[in-house]
């Protein structure tokens, strides 16, 4: 098992160092056009080996050799937001380094299942897609693992609970029309709308979608990476593994929740040929017409991206 993470940043090196210490891939290979620094994080992440008790090797690269036929493809590469800045404001520079992402993994590693992790989200995940010309199964964007952990852990410091004692799911995109779904809200059993008030609800769920930009305006100089990186090795474990587990992911939609044809945050299943199924919870006749709102706007997008591939 070979994975590739492209991008040696804060988001890829972190994500580089928990796919290798978890243990199940023979090979990390970690990718950036910046020479000597992939090199060096992979000597420092090797050296790490005897102390954590893995066997994983990480190889540097500041080309695409060593990362041909990779099993999993992560992609990392891009811009991060600066405060002030919307995720948004990333599309033309990270659509022309994502795209040539894309054109080196489609010759490269063709039979890849690629997890793309580059802002705006929904955007690149949609652009990697049509440039590789990969199938749409296995290509998948990450956002909701992340935007579900921040919900979880804000309604769990809330309450003042473990977040382990929340179960929860945040679907639609990776921006103004994410959708945080309060009626799959359980803490320790009971319904969030047992707990909480309406407007205690609402607020939980605005903080959601502005949780990344919250990390953005306290650390200045670039975006999160720890709870993304955790999101992005969960998603390549769910692929790696088989495992079949269900999550929410940015995958392409063909009919589910009455939306098609376009990348959006779902409930997918997931295994080693990509998104095995996109899964239709019951949701509230609120939370779907939110969904369906988040897909219109994220199709409205992804045109403007075709239109910059042209
Ligand atoms: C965030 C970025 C990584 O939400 O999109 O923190």
């Amino acid at each position: 098992m070979k994975i590739t993470v492209v991008g040696a940043g804060k988001y890829g090196s972190t994500t580089a160092q928990r796919v290798a210490q978890a243990g199940y891939a023979d090979e990390v290979v970690l990718t950036d056009i910046v020479e000597g620094l992939p090199q060096g994080l992979a000597l420092d992440m090797n050296q790490s080996r005897p102390i954590e008790g893995y066997e994983t090797l990480v190889t540097g690269s500041n080309d695409y050799g060593p990362t041909a036929g990779s099993d999993i493809v992560i992609v990392t590469a891009g811009k991060p937001r600066k405060p002030g800045m919307s995720r948004m404001d990333l599309l033309t520079d990270n659509a022309e380094i994502v795209g040539g992402v894309a054109r080196q993994i489609a010759d490269t590693s063709p039979g890849a299942v690629v997890i793309v992790v580059s802002n705006p989200l929904d955007e690149m995940t949609a652009l990697f897609q049509k440039v590789s010309g990969l199938p749409t199964a296995r290509v998948m964007g990450q956002a909701g693992m992340l935007d579900t952990a921040r919900f979880q852990d804000k309604v769990a410091a809330k309450l003042g609970v473990s977040p382990l004692a929340v179960e929860a799911i945040t679907l639609g995109s990776h921006g103004d029309t994410m959708v945080p779904v309060p009626s799959k809200v359980t803490v320790e059993g009971k319904p969030l709308a047992d707990l909480l008030s309406d407007d205690e609800v609402e607020a939980l769920v605005q903080a959601t979608r502005d949780g990344g930009a919250e990390v953005v305006a306290l650390l200045k100089t670039g975006s999160a990476y720890y709870a993304p990186s955790s999101a992005a090795a969960r998603m390549a474990q769910a692929v790696a593994t088989d495992e079949g587990a269900v999550m929410p992911v940015c995958a392409w939609v063909t009919g589910q929740y009455g939306i098609s044809d376009v990348y959006l945050g779902v409930p997918a299943r997931l295994g080693k040929g990509g998104v095995t199924e996109v899964v239709e919870l019951d949701l509230t006749d609120a939370e779907v017409a939110n969904l369906r709102e988040a897909a219109d706007s994220v199709r409205s997008k992804q045109a403007d991206v075709d239109g910059l591939l042209r």
